[in-house]
């Protein structure tokens, strides 16, 4: 297990580009089950679940292979139709197999993905959105076994969007017979991003990037090439590095339009933003200025950049709360940056956060992938040495952040460890 050596108290400065986005990959691979050849997926990032997906994918009968920063993927070989526990454990995107399965195959066996560090993540809007497509689904000791003829469109709605859910049901629906209409659809950029590849494979979505999408089922698929968009969340973290830290700098390889939102809360912070093409530059305040939010769906704040925000109102002059109105539980980060000397209070899904913080060193334990950026934000700025354990966490989502934070001037080392 590795661990990062944090030395706080560094202005970070200068440039780093942001990689491919994991939550957008993690739609796109599975995609691929839906056409017979040759996928080549570029501007990927060499992050763990990507690997964890390529493993799945693999054990499926797929051939996947990575070149520097291009995945390549042949579907002409798949022999399996099941996703194991072992994996969907690992990672909950595994369940994205299902609709692909379900829409070429007719039948799919994928576990149930359980819980999380934070809590129960339900599946239920992707069962019933396959019962509605047609499927004859049940659950059998911890999967979910669905078999189909052929899926014919319906009507769907969901009662909140789910990005999962909607790209899920969305890869079922390109090859089943008819229309399928969905309501309350998820609109975050990976989502898009997924149903324009399916629309460059023959398929016929219409509505990408509303809350109706409008998905007329065709015969058939081909493999087509695709890039995958900035990682957004990525980019809004290291926009909260430069903040946290007092610092100026510039990221580049990103898209500002994903980011308005998180752009418009650091701006009210003190903040000063400049947008260009695809470069977004921060200069700090002096002061850092209280900001209060609410998480919403996208373009709403995303409950992903939730965990960095509060370790920057722990640094902001006075009290601010953030609710997470996605995840209600997702707090695991809270206890341990109070162990930094952080002073946060959490009711249900509200965290009061009492700012002025002068945090100092500690050891601190990672919990989940943003926890984990949020307690290497901290760290960055609390007196003295900071270990933040269990790195593999952040290794999940984020491209080799060490090396891109010492380029920007923060002391952080990654160290090989025994401990848990
Ligand atoms: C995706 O998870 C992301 N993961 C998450 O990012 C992100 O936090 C989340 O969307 C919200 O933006 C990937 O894209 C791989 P949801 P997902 O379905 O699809 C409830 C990260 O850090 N719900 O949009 O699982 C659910 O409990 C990860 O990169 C149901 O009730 O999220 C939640 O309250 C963490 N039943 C809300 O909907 C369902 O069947 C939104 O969840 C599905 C979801």
């Amino acid at each position: 297990m590795d661990k990062f050596v944090i030395q706080g108290g560094k202005k970070l400065s200068g440039e780093v580009s942001i990689s491919g986005a994991k939550n957008a990959l993690l739609a796109l691979m599975p995609a691929s089950i839906l056409a017979p050849g040759e996928f080549i997926f570029d501007n990927i990032p060499d992050l763990r679940d990507v690997r964890t997906m390529s493993r799945l994918l693999e054990m499926m009968g797929l051939g996947v292979s990575i070149q520097e920063n291009r995945l390549y993927i042949d579907s002409s070989t798949i022999n399996k139709f099941e996703a194991p526990y072992e994996h969907v454990k690992k990672m909950r995107a595994s369940i994205y197999v299902l609709g692909p399965l379900l829409a070429r195959y007719g039948e799919a066996r994928v576990s149930l993905p359980g819980g999380c560090a934070w809590g129960p993540r339900p599946v239920n809007f992707h069962i019933e959105g396959m019962k509605k497509l047609g499927a004859d689904v049940v659950i059998e000791h911890g999967y979910i076994v669905a078999k189909a003829a052929r899926l014919k469109g319906t009507h769907i709605t969901f009662d909140t969007p789910s990005v999962g859910a909607t790209g899920n049901i969305m890869m079922a629906a390109v090859l089943a017979e008819g229309i399928t209409y969905i309501e309350n659809a998820a609109m975050e950029p990976e989502i898009n991003q997924l149903a324009h590849f399916l629309n460059k494979m023959g398929a016929k979505i219409h509505g990408i990037g509303t809350k109706h999408l409008e998905i007329e089922g065709v015969q058939n698929l081909n493999p087509a090439p695709i890039a995958t968009i900035p990682d957004r969340i990525e980019a809004g973290t290291f926009l909260v590095a430069g903040a946290i830290t007092g610092g100026n700098i510039t990221i580049t390889n990103c898209i500002p339009d994903h980011l308005r939102a998180l752009l418009s809360k650091l701006e009210q912070a003190g903040c000063i933003i400049k947008v260009e093409r695809s470069r977004i530059t921060l200069e700090s305040p002096h002061t850092l200025q209280p900001v209060s939010l609410t998480t919403d769906v996208y373009p709403g704040f995303p409950t992903d950049m939730q965990a960095q925000w509060i370790a920057l109102m722990c640094k902001a002059k006075g009290t601010s709360v953030i609710t997470d109105s996605i995840f209600t539980d997702r707090f695991k980060h809270v206890p341990e940056l109070n162990r930094l000397g952080a002073r946060i209070e959490v009711e249900e899904n509200v965290a009061i956060v009492h700012g002025n913080g002068n945090l100092k060193g500690a050891k601190v334990m990672s919990t989940d992938l943003r926890a984990s950026a949020s307690l290497i934000l901290a760290g960055l700025i609390a007196e003295g040495e900071t270990e933040v354990l269990r790195v593999y966490h952040i290794d999940r989502g984020y491209e080799s952040i060490e090396k891109k934070l010492q380029k920007l001037g923060a002391d952080v080392r990654r160290i090989k460890t025994e401990e848990f």
